[in-house]
Parts: C-alpha cells; sequence; structure tokens
C-alpha cells in the first residue's frame, strides 16, 4: 500500500507511547451545572490529556469529531511536542509559518497529526467513528495519514461542506466555499450511520390524490438503466388493466423489479398507471410509512448544516455582542448534524481541538431535543480560551443567557452540566516512582488499564483491594498513598501470606488468575503458584510505564 512519509515520522511514529500518564484536576469554580452529567472540559495539550484519560475511557467512545489547525500558515500555531530528534527538537517553539518561509511546515503538521490520532484511535469503540474537518491546504495529506491510521478500509466517506454563504468575488483563481469533513469508521463492517429524520420539506413530496387508506405516497420509477442483458428477468410485458395495453420497457432499460415481484405489487395495489388510469408506462406507490430516516448525503449545504458566518453570530450573540472572541468556530448545526449520524443519545462523545466548545454545546442541545444522555469530553489547549471561551460557552448554554446581552431575548438553559479539568503531574517521577500526589483512586484506574487494557469497571475508593475482573485476569492492588517507595507491612502495601490470605474474593464463577499489585511480597513463590495468583510488583512491574 502506498504510505505517505514525511520530515521526523520514525521519530513520531511511537511518541504517543512514551507520552507520560499525568494527572488529572478537576477546578470546581469553571464547572458548571451537574458536575455528575459526565461532561469533561479539559485543559491541556491534546497529546498529554489524550494519554491521560485514556485509562479512564479506552475503548468508550462512539463518536469523535475534531476541527484541527488546518495549517493555512496564518493561524499562528506552535510545534511543540517533545520529541527527541534533533530535527524536530529545532523546530520546537517556533510558530509554524507560511510555505515559502516555512519548508517543513507540512512535515511538522503531520509531526503534530500522527501520535494524537494514533491515541484517538484507541478511544473509539469497536463500532465508533471519526470524523475530522479539514481545507484544501492539507486534505490529500489527511487522507493518507488518516488512512495510515485507522487502515484505507475503515474509510467511510469524504464530505463537502460549503462553508461559505456568498462567494468571494475578490477571489484570485476560485471562490473557496467549502471544507471537507473525511470519516474513518473504527471498523468499518460494525459501523453504520443513523439515518436523519425527514423533514417537513422531504415528507411534502408524499400527497394522496387517490385517498389512498395507506396514506401519503410518492410515485417511483418503475424501470431501471440496466440492459437486458445485464436483468433479463426484468425483461417482460406489463398490462395496463385499465386500457388493456400491452407494455414493454424502453430498448435501453428493464423493469425494476422481476415478474413475481411485480405481481405481488398489482395484488397490493401498488401500481400507479397516473391519474386518468390511462398513462403507458407504470409507477410504484411508495408509502411514507414504509419509508424510514433519510440517509445522509455527502455534501452538506448552508442551507441545512449552517455556515461560518452564522457560527459566529451565535458567538456574537453567546458573547454578548463581543468582538473576536474566537475567530474560528464551526456552527453548532453542522457538530449536531454530525452526531445524528455518528452517535446515539447515550453515546460518549469526544473532541480534542475543542476551540469555542461547539460540540459540547452541540451534545447539550440534542440532549434537550430528545432527553438524550450524550456525554462529551472535550479537550482545549490554550488556557485563555478554555477558561474564557470555551467554559463560558458550556455554563451559559447549560444556565441559560441573554441573546447579545438583550434581556428580551432570553435562550432557554439546556441543563447538564460539566467538570473543567487541567493536567497535574505525570503519575510517574523521571526515576520511574509514583509522585506523591497520586491517590489510591489514580493508581487503581492506571494499573487496572495497564494490565487488561480496558478501562476500571468502577472508581476506586481504596475500601478494597479489589480493582475489578476483566477476561481472565481480577487485578487487586495494596496500596498505601504517601507511603510508596517504601514497602511495609505496617502500612499494607506488601503483600503478606496474612494479606493474600484476606485478599477479597473475585465474584463468583471467576476461574482465572489473580493479580496483585504491591510494593513487595513475603509469599514464596510457590504458594503464589499454588493459590493462582500472580504478584507484580509497583512501580518496577506496571506496564506502560
Ligand atoms: C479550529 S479550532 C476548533 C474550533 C472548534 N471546532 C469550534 O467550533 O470552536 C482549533 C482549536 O484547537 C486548539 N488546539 C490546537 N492545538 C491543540 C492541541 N495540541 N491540544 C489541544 N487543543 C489544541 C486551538 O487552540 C483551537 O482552539
Amino acid at each position: 500500500m502506498p504510505s505517505l512519509n514525511w520530515i521526523g515520522k520514525s521519530a513520531v511514529e511511537h511518541h504517543h507511547q512514551e507520552v507520560p500518564y499525568r494527572l488529572v484536576h478537576c477546578d470546581g469554580e469553571l464547572s458548571a451545572g451537574d458536575p455528575d452529567a459526565g461532561n469533561l472540559l479539559v485543559q491541556g495539550d491534546n497529546l498529554e490529556a489524550l494519554k491521560a484519560l485514556l485509562p479512564y475511557y479506552a475503548g468508550q467512545v462512539k463518536c469523535i469529531y475534531i476541527d484541527p489547525p488546518y495549517n493555512t500558515g496564518n493561524e499562528g500555531w506552535v510545534y511543540n511536542d517533545n520529541v527527541n530528534s534533533p530535527e524536530i527538537r529545532s523546530w520546537l517553539g517556533k510558530v509554524v509559518g507560511k510555505e515559502a518561509e516555512d519548508l517543513s511546515r507540512h512535515d511538522k503538521w503531520l509531526c503534530m497529526m500522527y501520535p494524537r490520532l494514533r491515541l484517538l484511535r484507541d478511544f473509539l469503540r469497536e463500532d465508533g467513528v471519526i470524523f475530522v474537518s479539514i481545507d484544501d491546504d492539507e486534505h490529500h495529506r489527511l487522507r493518507v495519514l488518516l488512512d495510515e491510521v485507522f487502515g484505507t478500509n475503515n474509510f467511510i466517506a469524504c464530505l463537502v461542506w460549503q462553508k461559505k454563504y456568498a462567494p468571494a468575488n475578490d477571489a484570485k483563481f476560485f471562490s473557496d466555499d467549502h471544507d471537507y469533513i473525511l470519516v474513518y469508521a473504527k471498523q468499518k463492517n460494525l459501523w453504520s450511520p443513523n439515518k436523519l429524520e425527514r423533514t417537513s420539506a422531504q415528507d411534502g413530496k408524499y400527497q394522496n390524490p387517490d385517498d389512498d387508506p395507506r396514506g401519503r405516497w410518492q410515485s417511483d420509477n418503475y424501470t431501471s438503466n440496466k440492459s437486458k442483458q445485464e436483468r433479463p428477468n426484468g425483461w417482460y410485458a406489463i398490462v395496463n388493466p385499465n386500457t388493456g395495453e400491452e407494455i414493454w420497457p424502453s430498448p435501453t432499460a428493464v423493469w425494476r423489479y422481476p415478474r413475481e415481484t411485480y405481481e405481488k405489487h398489482v395484488e397490493e395495489n401498488r401500481i400507479f398507471w397516473g391519474k386518468s388510469g390511462r398513462n403507458t408506462s407504470p409507477r410504484f406507490k411508495r408509502f411514507l410509512s414504509d419509508v424510514g430516516g433519510v440517509v445522509p448525503r455527502t455534501v452538506l449545504l448552508h442551507a441545512d448544516v449552517g455556515h461560518n458566518q452564522s457560527a459566529k453570530r451565535q458567538i456574537l450573540e453567546i458573547f454578548h455582542g463581543q468582538d473576536e472572541v474566537f475567530a474560528t468556530p464551526k456552527p453548532t448545526t453542522l457538530i449536531a448534524h454530525l452526531l445524528k449520524i455518528g452517535a446515539g443519545p447515550e453515546d460518549l462523545i469526544l473532541d480534542s481541538f475543542a476551540g469555542s466548545g461547539t460540540t459540547g454545546h452541540a451534545v447539550l442541545d440534542l440532549n434537550k431535543q430528545d432527553g438524550g444522555n450524550r456525554r462529551f469530553i472535550l479537550i482545549e489547549m490554550e488556557e485563555k480560551i478554555a477558561r474564557e471561551v470555551t467554559a463560558t460557552r458550556l455554563r451559559r448554554s447549560v444556565e441559560g443567557y441573554d441573546k447579545g446581552g438583550d434581556p428580551t431575548k432570553p435562550v432557554e438553559a439546556l441543563g447538564g452540566g460539566f467538570r473543567f479539568c487541567h493536567l497535574g503531574v505525570p503519575l510517574f517521577n523521571e526515576f520511574g516512582d509514583i509522585d506523591g500526589g497520586v491517590t489510591f483512586s489514580d493508581l487503581a484506574a492506571h494499573i487496572f488499564f495497564a494490565e487488561t487494557g480496558v478501562p476500571i469497571p468502577t472508581k476506586a475508593t481504596g475500601q478494597t483491594s479489589f480493582l475489578g475482573k476483566h477476561a481472565e485476569k481480577a487485578v487487586y492492588l495494596l496500596f498505601s498513598p504517601g507511603q510508596e517507595g517504601f514497602a511495609r507491612e505496617a502500612s499494607g502495601n506488601v503483600l503478606t501470606p496474612a494479606a493474600l490470605a484476606d485478599l477479597p474474593p473475585p465474584p463468583e464463577g471467576f476461574e482465572g488468575m489473580r493479580v496483585v499489585y504491591a510494593e513487595g511480597t513475603t509469599v514464596t513463590p510457590e504458594r503464589l503458584k499454588a493459590e493462582g495468583v500472580v504478584f507484580k510488583q509497583i512501580p518496577y512491574q506496571i506496564e506502560g510505564l
């Protein structure tokens, strides 16, 4: 399979594995509404934030939407990943500029995107999907990158979004009116898009001119453009019962259905010969009650999903007319459209380039509309944006606000809530020791994920050493925060014969092995084996350190 190469690729291919696991702390003051609604806004670089969240959410996200910097040369983004390679180190901290002044700007962008996409993939459920917004600057490179990370076979579609309302008549070449949205499934054979609700305009095409008791219907073509060689069972004569005329399809077409199906349609009174009944070609009566939702289309018109200007207007309304709060928002209607296709009402949604928080707003909106319980995780790197724009927008959406600050134009509260979080220190310091601020529940979540590859089933409080089971493993942790680095029987962080005997039993019927993490053990290897216990010493035997 052809693949893309760029400067620094070999240095970033495993970078996502080198990024440390950090603690996540929540800040009540910047949070709003119901803190237990299951929604998070994390301030921090998404590479580190994704890594920090992975132990809690791996394999749980149904739908990812991201809108990364398009690399237009005007955004002023900075390549900041601490990748240990001389060629990449020289880029550190420098603004990525225009083509002429920055010959490696596409390399930098690809180096930035690659490890993030690798991590994002790990968040998706097997039946999950990712939508990525992009424009012509990086579209073709992104497509090949996504092929590499998600697999060519998992490509679903390249959507075209009409982002502009009015053409740019001052454009030198073409008025650039669209963006792309690339769609990849985690596993194409397991993902299917949700059908969209029918609009009243679509339903309006269904009428009932003959008062059919089955309700409104629309007439469809009864012929197909296949040749009789291609589809011989569609080549037969039909008789109009009102005129007795024998009718054949045109020489270049066939009937859409074989004769047996046609006879069934006659029995069901589904063949329409025009109002007079004397038409020379039959039509098929398709009833509104037979058609389900609408299949999503690859072209997204601004009339249906909004445009850049409508997104900016919405920001102005939320931020009381303040100009330039956020320059590149997407319309909530666009993101809501994608979420309707990609997620159900109980699903978890992730946006790791959150910007003004449109994705969170769209989630709250959809929940309000249909009583759903969608949850979101948003990540925004810029502290000022995260605190002053993303968090403010989410808070106002949750609590309600006055459009443009005008009390005569109140906007209803959408309800729900979110926790604002930021990243703390790495779980393990430079020597590989557990940081002093790590709690039992932090370490438990990390260990369970490292051992099983899936998130811990319930938050560990330290009341019991049993963390949970997955497949053939029941996982235990003996850990006393503040005592790390010192194996002391008295503090309960050593697996002694007494502690072994006291381990809470795994759930009934469990027949796998028990994996016990502790600072040390005084139990003999023979006894451990006889008891079906594998001992792992923290921190040295924690995978993914
Ligand atoms: C194009 S904007 C997203 C706009 C968003 N879709 C909206 O509707 O408001 C990209 C955002 O990603 C943020 N960003 C860029 N690099 C990031 C990173 N490494 N981690 C987290 N956020 C990042 C930028 O600060 C910016 O706010």
